[in-house]
């Protein structure tokens, strides 16, 4: 047995991108010592940093916000959770992100109402002064953004504030391995050690009166996703295998218009890129292969209708004609989004040209189950942003609420652990037998690839009951070769490995038997609808050709 080194502190939070930092922030300004714990070197390994439209913004009507979130969720939206979402923005965004933050977000000249500074849209700036975009499924402008990089804007400044406050600590390149669990309840965690500890040491433990968790989401276990790599589900993973409550995990939501970077048009070697929801909210249009729009026959919204909705009608027409594009000539496109501007044409893309898209993995609506102060159905365990299952999404997300929602619960979880008293009788930490740190290189690239594959056909955007059936039984399989594996070597692969095969493996327990709503859509063989809802709004009719 080995003796690792020890730190203490009254909140850990695991994770650094905006509920992760809400979450320290709010529990710093209770007056606790705040450790935060991030497998990120970069800010640019966090999913906020990479978010572009925006976050929504309760105007004079929160009931209005609420239906739309509702309605976006296809009737799985836990409504109390809605209420406290829409209840808590406006304070939530003008405290810290324009008050502490100082976050630029975009204006427009003029007052709320005035045509010219609006252009002719009288809704267009918000009575601050700020500019409102609109994006699918929002009855109203009501989109707060800084051009389509509102992320960055966002969390950069977020770490560097923090970085200054005296009560919160922040461990980079430092992935958490288990949580600390004992009877029920929650203190602390196992992290990867110090650079500068003995080589023998196999970890560190973090002793922690509360411990939240704000771990993003699970791009990692699907072939194409909009999201940084680093996103395993190691949260959900990690307090599930405490024992903590995850639900909803069939609702995976795929973004209609990620860059198609199978196009020829797209460089070979391009990375991806997600096209902002907000073009479309400006009047960009989808069209198929033959330059033919098809939205219009699908709902009655055009692309403006559910993410989920676009994003089956996009797959379809891409597999029927051989490709979408997003045409964005009615779109003052270089002038309102010149990041994404720029960012075609490092791929070599021409946005003149319409812009190849697909649809790709993006957030993940259910994960840890949390009440309104974000406790987890573990004592002393908080979860908040996308690994969170609040009850706000339902099946299927309304688009900008994801960076509200992390601010929110990032602030209530937070200031909630603050308060939890110190504990009397810490859970020992485990022992170790000797495992060998070197680096398992191609095992965990095969069962990541293998993963991957398995996610992609079984769990996308249309789901046949049987293939789930076949792939739970893969992924079981999967998930007992990495744990023998990982009986004698360690290293942070192998844990997220694991992690990205728990994740799947609830995935896959939510998802087999459940009915069709919002973003799981189950077919059957023959491609018609298979189970619970029908398809609804010209969905079917279009799927047929009609
Ligand atoms: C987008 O900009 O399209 C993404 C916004 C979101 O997912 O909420």
């Amino acid at each position: 047995d080995v003796t690792v080194p020890t730190v203490d502190c009254d909140v850990l939070v695991v994770g650094s991108g905006i509920a992760g930092c809400a979450a320290a922030l709010a529990a710093a300004r209770e007056g606790a010592d705040v450790l935060v714990v991030t497998k990120a070197s970069e800010p640019d390994d966090a999913a906020t940093d990479w978010a572009q439209g925006g976050i929504a913004v309760t105007r004079s009507d929160p009931e209005t916000f609420a239906a739309d979130i509702r309605a976006a969720g296809d009737g799985e939206c836990d409504p109390a959770a809605v209420e406290t979402l829409v209840h808590d923005a406006r304070e939530a965004i003008e405290d810290v992100l324009v008050d502490t933050l100082g976050v630029p977000f975009d204006e427009r000249d003029g007052d709320a109402g005035d045509d010219d500074a609006s252009d002719g849209d009288p809704d267009r700036v918000d009575a601050a002064g700020y500019d409102l975009a609109r994006e699918a499924a929002h009855s109203e402008r009501r989109v707060l953004h800084v051009d389509a990089e509102t992320g960055r804007h966002v969390l950069r400044p977020f770490l560097r504030h923090l970085r200054d406050r005296r009560a919160v600590r922040l461990r980079e390149d430092t992935a958490v391995l288990d949580l600390l669990a004992d009877e029920g309840r929650v203190t602390g965690a196992t992290i990867e050690p110090p650079a500068d500890a003995a080589e023998d040491v196999p970890a560190a433990v973090v002793r922690a009166d509360a411990t939240v968790l704000a771990t993003g989401g699970v791009g990692a276990l699907f072939p194409e996703a909009t999201g940084p790599a680093g996103a395993t589900g190691d949260g959900i993973a990690t307090a599930a295998l405490a024992g903590a409550d995850v639900r909803d995990m069939q609702y995976v939501q795929f973004h209609p218009t990620a860059l198609d970077t199978d196009d020829p048009a797209v460089d070979g070697d391009a990375d991806g890129l997600l096209i902002s929801e907000a073009v479309r909210g400006e009047g960009a249009r989808l069209v198929n292969a033959d330059g033919e729009r098809f939205m219009p026959a699908v709902h009655a919204d055009g692309e403006l209708a559910p993410r989920d909705v676009v994003a089956r009608a996009v797959a379809r027409e891409r597999d029927r004609t051989g490709g979408v594009r997003l045409a964005v000539a009615d779109v003052d496109f270089a002038e309102e989004f010149p990041g994404l501007a720029a960012g075609c044409r490092e791929r070599g893309v021409d946005p003149a040209d319409g812009i190849p898209v697909r649809p790709a993995e993006h957030f993940l609506c259910g994960g840890v189950a949390v009440d309104e102060r974000g406790r987890t159905s573990l004592a002393r365990l908080y979860a908040a942003g996308e690994c969170a299952r609040t009850g706000v999404h339902g099946a299927n997300r309304l688009a900008s609420t994801s960076l509200l929602e992390g601010l929110v619960w990032g602030r209530r979880a937070g200031a909630d652990a603050a308060g939890r008293d110190p504990l009397d009788d810490p859970v020992d930490p485990p022992t170790y037998r000797d495992r060998d740190p070197t680096l398992p290189g191609r095992f965990a690239d095969d069962k990541f690839r293998r993963l991957r594959g398995t996610m992609g056909e079984a769990f996308g955007l249309e789901r046949d009951r049987e293939r789930m059936a076949a792939a739970a039984g893969s992924l079981r399989r999967l998930k007992g070769e990495v744990d023998a594996y990982t009986r004698t070597r360690t290293s942070r692969e192998l844990y997220e490995l694991r992690n990205a095969a728990v994740t799947a493996l609830l995935i896959a327990r939510d998802a087999v038997d459940a009915p069709s709503a919002g973003c799981h859509r189950v077919v059957d063989r023959a491609g018609g609808d298979g189970a619970g809802r029908g398809a609804g709004d010209g969905e079917a009719a279009a799927a047929n050709g009609g």
